[in-house]
C-alpha cells in the first residue's frame, strides 16, 4: 500500500499523535527517536490509522517538551537526523500513512539564532524587532511593561538587563515572535516549504490564535483589565482578526503543492463562530474541536457538542475533528474513572487537585474509566470528521498520576508551585513488552518513569489478547475504514434515533452507533450485524452502561 492522491484525505482521517520522545527509543538512551518510530511502523499500519502527527522533534532546550524550537528546519540530535526523517516519511508513506508535523509559530526557543542575535543587539535594533521587546517602566526601567502572567505561571515579561523586557506567553525560554515583522513572515513561509518539499502532508499549528498582537496601547491594560476583554478584535493578542491574514498567506504555500498540504489549528477559542474561522478553506482548513476534552461522560453533553461542531464545520466548509486525549490533558481513561463534576470549571478543578495529590483522592475507578473511554472512542470514530488519537490510548493507558516530583519535566510544575503539577503524566513512554528496563520502550530506563501497571498494557500483551483495548481499536479502525468506502455511508447525513435517557443512538446510512452512558436498565440493540462492541461478550444484545456498539443493517 502507499498513499493515494486524494486531496480530501484529511476530512475523515484517523490521525495518530506521536510524542516522539516517548514513543520508542531506538538507541537505548531513554529518549524516543526517529529510528524507534521507523521500527514501529508495522504496528501503526496494523493499527489502521491514516496519518501520524509528530509533536516537535526539532532542536530544542526542552524547556517545554520541544515546543521551544531552536531550529525549525532540523532534527534534534537526540531524536535523529534529517536523513532519518526522510527515511521515516518514506517508510510511513510506503505503509499508506500520511505525515503531519507540528509548527510552533507563536514563539521560538530562546536558543534560536535570531533570539540570541536579539539579545546581543541593542534596544531598537532590527534584531530585536523580530521579537517583542519593550522598555521597562519606572525611573530605572526596572518594572515590566505590564503585570501579565504567562500561561505556565510567573510574569509574561522577562528582563534582559538593559532596561528592556521581552514577552513570552508561555515559558521564559519561549520568546514570542513579532508577526508584524516581514522577516518573520518570510521565515515561516520558508519553514513550511522546507517540510512540504520533504514530503510532509500537513501541519498542526500550535497556539494558532495568539500570533497577531497589538501592543500599541500605552499603558498596556493591567492583567485585571485584560481578563475583562473578550478574545477578538479588542484583545491585544487573543484571537485577533489579523491572525487570519497570516493563514491566508500560508494557504498560498499549501495550495502550491499537489495535493495541497493540509493544516489543523490548535486554537483554544471559546466563541464557536470565531473558532470556525480557523477552519476556513481560505486559511488553515481545519481546527481542533477540544470540547470533549472538557465534557463529562454524559449523553446530553456529548450530543450537544456533536451537534454544535457538526454545524460549525459544515458552515466553515470544513470537517470536524474529534479528540479525547492529547499530550496536554489527563488521559481520558482516567478522566472517566473519576467522579463527574457539574460543569467544566469544577471538572478542571477536580482534575487539578487529583493530580496535585498524586492521584489518591478521589479514588479512580480504573475499570469503569477504561470501559467509558473505549465507548467514547467508538462514538467519535463513528462521527463524520477526523479523529485524533493520542499514542497509548489504544493500549488503554491511564494518566500516571503519581510521578515523583524529581522526575517532572513540564515547566508548569516549577513555575506554579503547589498549584499545577503539569502534563508529564500523559507523556510517559509507551510499554511495548511486559518486561525489560523500560517495558520494551528502549534498552535502558525511560526518561520519565513508567508505572509497574504498564506491564499489563504492553503492546505485545494486548496484541495477544483478543479482548484487549488494542484489538478493539484495530477492529474499530478497520471497520470504520471499510464502512467509509461505502457510498451509502459516506454520502449519508448523521441522523439521530430515539434513545432512552442516558444513551445515544445515531446512524449514517446503515451504520448505527449506540452508546449507553448511564442507562442502568441497559440499551437494547436494533436488528442488524453487530460489527464492533466495546464490552465483553455480546450481553444478549443489551448494551450495559459504559459501553458502545456499532450495528450495520
Ligand atoms: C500548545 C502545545 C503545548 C505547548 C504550548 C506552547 O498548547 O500543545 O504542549 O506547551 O502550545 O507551545
Ligand atoms: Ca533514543
Amino acid at each position: 500500500m502507499s498513499i493515494d492522491s486524494n486531496p480530501d484525505w484529511w476530512r475523515q482521517a484517523a490521525v495518530y499523535q506521536i510524542y516522539p520522545r516517548s514513543f520508542a527509543d531506538g538507541n537505548g538512551d531513554g529518549i524516543g527517536d526517529l529510528v524507534g518510530i521507523v521500527s514501529r511502523v508495522p504496528y501503526l499500519a496494523e493499527l489502521g490509522i491514516d496519518a501520524v502527527w509528530l509533536s516537535p522533534f526539532y532542536p530544542s532546550a526542552l524547556a517545554d517538551g520541544g515546543y521551544d524550537v531552536d531550529d525549525y528546519c532540523d532534527v534534534d540530535p537526540r531524536i535523529g537526523t534529517l536523513a532519518q526523517f526522510d527515511q521515516l516519511v518514506a517508510v510511513l508513506h510506503g505503509a499508506g500513512i500520511r505525515v503531519i508535523v507540528d509548527i510552533v509559530p507563536n514563539h521560538s526557543g530562546s536558543g534560536h539564532r535570531w533570539f540570541q542575535e536579539a539579545l546581543a543587539a541593542p534596544p531598537g535594533s532590527a534584531a530585536r524587532a523580530r521579537y517583542i521587546f519593550r522598555d521597562g517602566l519606572g525611573p530605572d526601567r526596572a518594572q515590566p511593561p505590564s503585570d501579565w502572567l504567562a500561561t505556565f505561571g510567573g510574569p509574561a515579561w522577562e528582563p534582559v538587563g538593559d532596561g528592556q523586557f521581552y514577552l513570552h506567553m508561555f515559558d521564559p525560554a519561549q520568546p514570542d515572535w513579532n508577526w508584524d515583522n516581514p522577516e518573520v513572515r518570510a521565515e515561516f513561509r520558508r519553514v513550511l516549504r522546507f517540510w512540504a518539499d520533504r514530503g510532509v502532508d500537513g501541519f498542526r499549528v500550535d497556539v494558532a490564535n495568539l500570533l497577531a498582537k497589538d501592543l500599541s496601547a500605552d499603558p498596556l491594560p493591567s492583567a485585571r483589565e485584560l481578563s475583562q476583554i473578550a478574545a477578538g478584535p479588542d484583545h491585544p493578542f487573543a484571537d485577533r482578526d489579523e491572525v487570519h491574514d497570516i493563514y491566508a498567506d500560508w494557504r498560498q504555500v499549501f495550495d502550491s503543492y499537489d495535493p495541497p498540504r493540509t493544516a489543523v489549528a490548535e486554537a483554544w477559542v471559546d466563541d464557536p463562530a470565531r473558532r470556525a474561522r480557523y477552519a476556513s478553506p481560505a486559511g488553515l482548513g481545519q481546527a481542533f474541536n477540544f470540547d470533549l476534552l472538557l465534557a463529562g461522560f454524559d449523553a446530553a453533553q456529548f450530543r450537544q457538542v456533536i451537534e454544535a461542531n457538526l454545524a460549525l464545520a459544515a458552515a466553515a466548509g470544513s470537517s470536524s475533528t474529534w479528540v479525547l486525549s492529547n499530550h496536554d490533558v489527563i488521559r481520558h481513561a482516567s478522566r472517566y474513572g473519576l467522579p463527574d463534576a457539574p460543569d467544566e470549571a469544577s471538572r478542571r478543578e477536580l482534575w487539578r487537585r487529583w493530580l496535585l495529590g498524586g492521584g489518591r483522592e478521589p479514588g479512580e475507578d480504573t475499570a469503569a474509566g477504561l470501559a467509558r473511554a473505549t465507548a467514547a472512542t467508538l462514538l467519535i470514530m463513528a462521527l463524520p470528521g477526523s479523529v485524533y488519537l493520542y499514542q497509548g490510548e489504544e493500549l488503554g493507558l491511564r494518566e500516571v498520576a503519581d510521578l515523583p516530583d524529581a522526575a517532572r519535566q513540564d515547566p508548569t510544575f516549577r513555575r506554579s508551585p503547589g498549584v499545577d503539577v503539569g502534563r508529564d503524566g500523559a507523556r510517559v513512554p509507551l510499554p511495548w513488552t511486559a518486561d525489560g528496563p523500560s517495558f520494551g520502550f528502549g534498552a535502558g530506563p525511560a526518561h520519565l518513569p513508567q508505572s509497574a501497571w504498564f506491564a499489563g498494557h504492553a503492546a505485545a500483551v494486548e496484541a495477544a489478547d483478543p479482548d484487549s483495548t488494542l484489538n478493539l481499536y484495530r477492529r474499530a479502525l478497520a471497520t470504520r475504514r471499510s464502512l467509509l468506502r461505502r457510498a451509502d455511508v459516506s454520502r449519508a447525513e448523521l441522523v439521530w434515533e430515539d434513545s432512552p435517557a442516558g444513551a445515544l443512538h445515531f446512524r449514517r446510512g446503515p451504520w448505527r452507533c449506540l452508546v449507553n452512558f448511564a442507562a442502568e436498565a441497559g440499551l437494547a440493540l436494533p436488528a442488524g450485524d453487530l460489527v464492533v462492541w466495546s464490552a465483553a461478550g455480546d450481553g444478549g444484545r443489551q448494551l450495559p452502561p459504559g459501553a458502545a456498539a456499532w450495528v450495520v443493517g
